[in-house]
């Protein structure tokens, strides 16, 4: 049987108080993540993807509606235990990149697991391993002021992915890249998928980084309209992302 890894159903989410700025976010969206899946978000601005992402990486609540991770219901924890589950079994990439600046690439790296009370040797370890494969080893003793952009996301890459997560989430992760770093980031995205089974749900506006998924949901309004799958080529996908986008008038 597939694992799931995320189960949504009838997720709402109001800002504001009643009666007064009240803003439904997101009416009602349901959907489910098998392990392994890849799958994009996409939407126009303001129909919700970040407060969805949000809710997923557990740093904020829905009004109503449930969320399991990994089987694990998400209402059940407190504050201590969401801090805990957050960060054992989700992993993080932001467009910006949020290194800290007086740490070398290596202890940016590291971090999560220095957090977590593991050995110096085991540290070590998964380091070097998640830094070979997103081909940083060699900046690992630099700063982060010290590389380019494409280096400084792909270290905050291997800072998400360093202590092994459920759970993949990125929000716009290629927005501060230029096309070439763009591309670099999302193959290792694609590789850590395809070869180390990495559950990854992305939040793009972007077809070209939307095209690297298996899958795409739609969101306009707080709601889910539409979903593809792809089966062809990358190429074929992009092409196919481009003309819902362009159906639904959200090309940007
Ligand atoms: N903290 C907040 N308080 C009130 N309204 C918010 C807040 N965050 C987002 N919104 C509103 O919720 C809607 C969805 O926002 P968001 O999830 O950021 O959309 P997206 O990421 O798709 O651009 C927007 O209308 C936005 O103005
Ligand atoms: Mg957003």
């Amino acid at each position: 049987m597939v694992e799931k890894i995320v189960t949504i159903q009838h997720l709402q989410k109001i800002y504001g108080k009643k009666n007064e700025n009240e803003h439904m976010a997101l009416k009602d969206v349901s959907f489910e993540v098998d392990k392994g899946d890849f799958v994009g978000i996409m939407g126009p601005s303001g129909s919700g993807k970040t407060t969805l992402l949000n809710i997923l990486a557990t740093l904020d609540t829905a009004t109503k509606g449930s969320i399991s991770i990994t089987g694990q219901d998400l209402s059940m924890l407190d504050t201590n235990g969401l801090a805990e589950f957050r960060s054992q079994k989700l992993g993080f990439i932001f467009q910006h990149f949020n290194l800290l600046d007086n740490l070398s690439i290596y202890e940016n790296i590291a971090l999560p697991l220095s957090l977590q009370n593991e050995s110096s040797v085991a540290i070590r370890t998964k380091v070097e391993q998640i830094a070979k494969t997103l081909g940083i080893t060699r900046i690992l003793n630099s700063y982060p002021n010290e590389v380019s952009g494409g280096q400084q996301q792909r270290a905050a890459a291997a800072r998400a992915l360093v202590h092994q997560p459920d759970l993949l989430l990125g929000d716009e992760p290629t927005g501060a890249l230029d096309s070439k770093n763009a591309q670099s980031l999302l193959e290792s995205m694609k590789a850590l998928n395809e070869e180390a089974l990495v559950t990854i749900l992305l939040v793009t506006h972007d077809a070209f980084s939307a095209s690297y998924c298996k899958r795409i949901l739609f969101i306009k309004d707080g709601l889910l309209f539409k979903e593809i799958l792809r089966t062809g080529t990358r190429q074929e996908f992009y092409k196919e992302i481009l003309s819902v986008l362009e159906e639904y008038s959200m090309a940007e």
